[in-house]
């Protein structure tokens, strides 16, 4: 038997370039970075090798680190000076995040998309208000309709700061429609908003939750984060967020759930974003430090892997180590 039609053809050196269907470029990549009102020196991030909560004044310095990369954005979290039950430092003019977002808007060309929750400054940690009582009683959850007013003034804060755009994260319902109307009535009418649209309720967070001391005191989050077991929900999630303005749909966490950013894909026109987050960067350092596994190799491949999947844009804390060995594209 001699085979006609033979693959591997199109496998020669020369030829591979001219056939790939995926490519990766630093304009993809979206790199997370965070911001310490509790701090005066940079701190690193134990189980994030290689990243670091830094203070207000050293904002700028690592925005100017990301960019030297070939990385163009950053997505900005921030860890407030105090916590209360309502979350009211996530809204404040002098909050940690507005006062990045000014100096880094001032100082520097970043695009500066600013995550959009309650739980890092919320003194439960749950992305929204709670009632007292739910300390005791896991069926009471976090408030959802009262909860649509503060995200509002919280994406109006960072506008007015400066931010190029806003990504509500705490899975409200209704949350991009609240946000939206904030926006448009603060003069922001062309600020974009990257939903996280598709965001499940995720053993994978862990990392980040220690990073930016956003875990929850009592209870977990299954109650607004989306159940790891359901594709066909997720498209109902993000349908919800495109008729209320989305502009950038995101599906969270990434490599788990690229059947997730494959179908939105195919079903949606919008710009697809995928977050990596802070378990799956976690997993791959851990198992690299022990030599098991390249660790550019691997990350470039989970990277190419998520845009093979549909993923237009990336939000991944491998941002500045792969975007460094990539060529650019303008
Ligand atoms: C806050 C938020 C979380 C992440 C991004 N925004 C944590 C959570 O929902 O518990 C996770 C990011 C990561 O793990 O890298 N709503
Ligand atoms: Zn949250």
């Amino acid at each position: 038997m001699d085979p006609v039609r033979r693959p591997r053809r199109l496998r020669t050196d020369g030829v591979r370039p001219l056939v790939r269907e995926t490519t990766l470029s630093p304009s993809d990549l979206i790199a997370p970075v965070f911001v310490d009102a509790t701090t005066d020196e940079r701190v690193p991030i134990d189980s994030m090798p290689g990243h670091e909560r830094v203070p207000v004044e050293e904002a700028v310095a690592r925005v100017g680190e990301v960019r030297e990369t070939g990385v163009e954005a950053i997505v900005l979290f921030g860890i407030p000076e105090s916590k209360d039950a309502r979350g009211s430092r996530a809204w404040a003019e002098d909050g940690v995040v507005q006062r990045a977002v000014r100096a880094i808007a001032e100082e520097t060309d970043a695009y500066v998309i600013t995550d959009v929750c309650l739980c890092e400054y919320t003194d439960h940690g749950h992305c929204g208000i709670v009632e007292e009582s739910a300390r005791e009683d896991p069926t009471l959850t976090v408030r959802n309709d009262e909860t649509l007013d503060l995200l509002s003034r919280i994406a109006v804060s960072h506008a007015e700061a400066g931010a190029d755009m806003v990504a509500p994260s705490s899975m409200t319902d209704g949350m991009v429609g609240a946000v939206r109307e904030g926006l448009d009535g603060a003069g922001f009418a062309d600020l974009p908003i990257m939903s996280y649209a598709a965001k499940f309720e995720s053993a994978f967070y862990g990392p980040f939750r220690d990073a930016a001391d956003g875990a929850p005191a009592f209870g977990d989050r299954r109650h607004y984060q989306m159940d790891p077991a359901n594709a066909r929900e997720a498209m109902r999630e993000v349908r919800l967020d495109v008729e209320q303005g989305a502009d950038v749909l995101m599906v969270k966490p990434a490599l788990p759930y690229l059947d997730v950013v494959s179908a939105i894909r195919r079903e949606f026109d919008h710009p697809v974003a995928a977050y990596n987050v802070s378990g799956e960067y976690a997993m791959l350092q851990a198992a690299a430090e022990r030599g098991w596994l390249d660790l550019d190799e691997v990350a470039r491949e989970s990277l190419l892997s998520i845009k093979r999947a549909g993923a237009d844009l990336i939000l991944t804390y491998f941002a500045e180590r792969i975007a460094e060995q990539l060529p650019t594209d303008r």
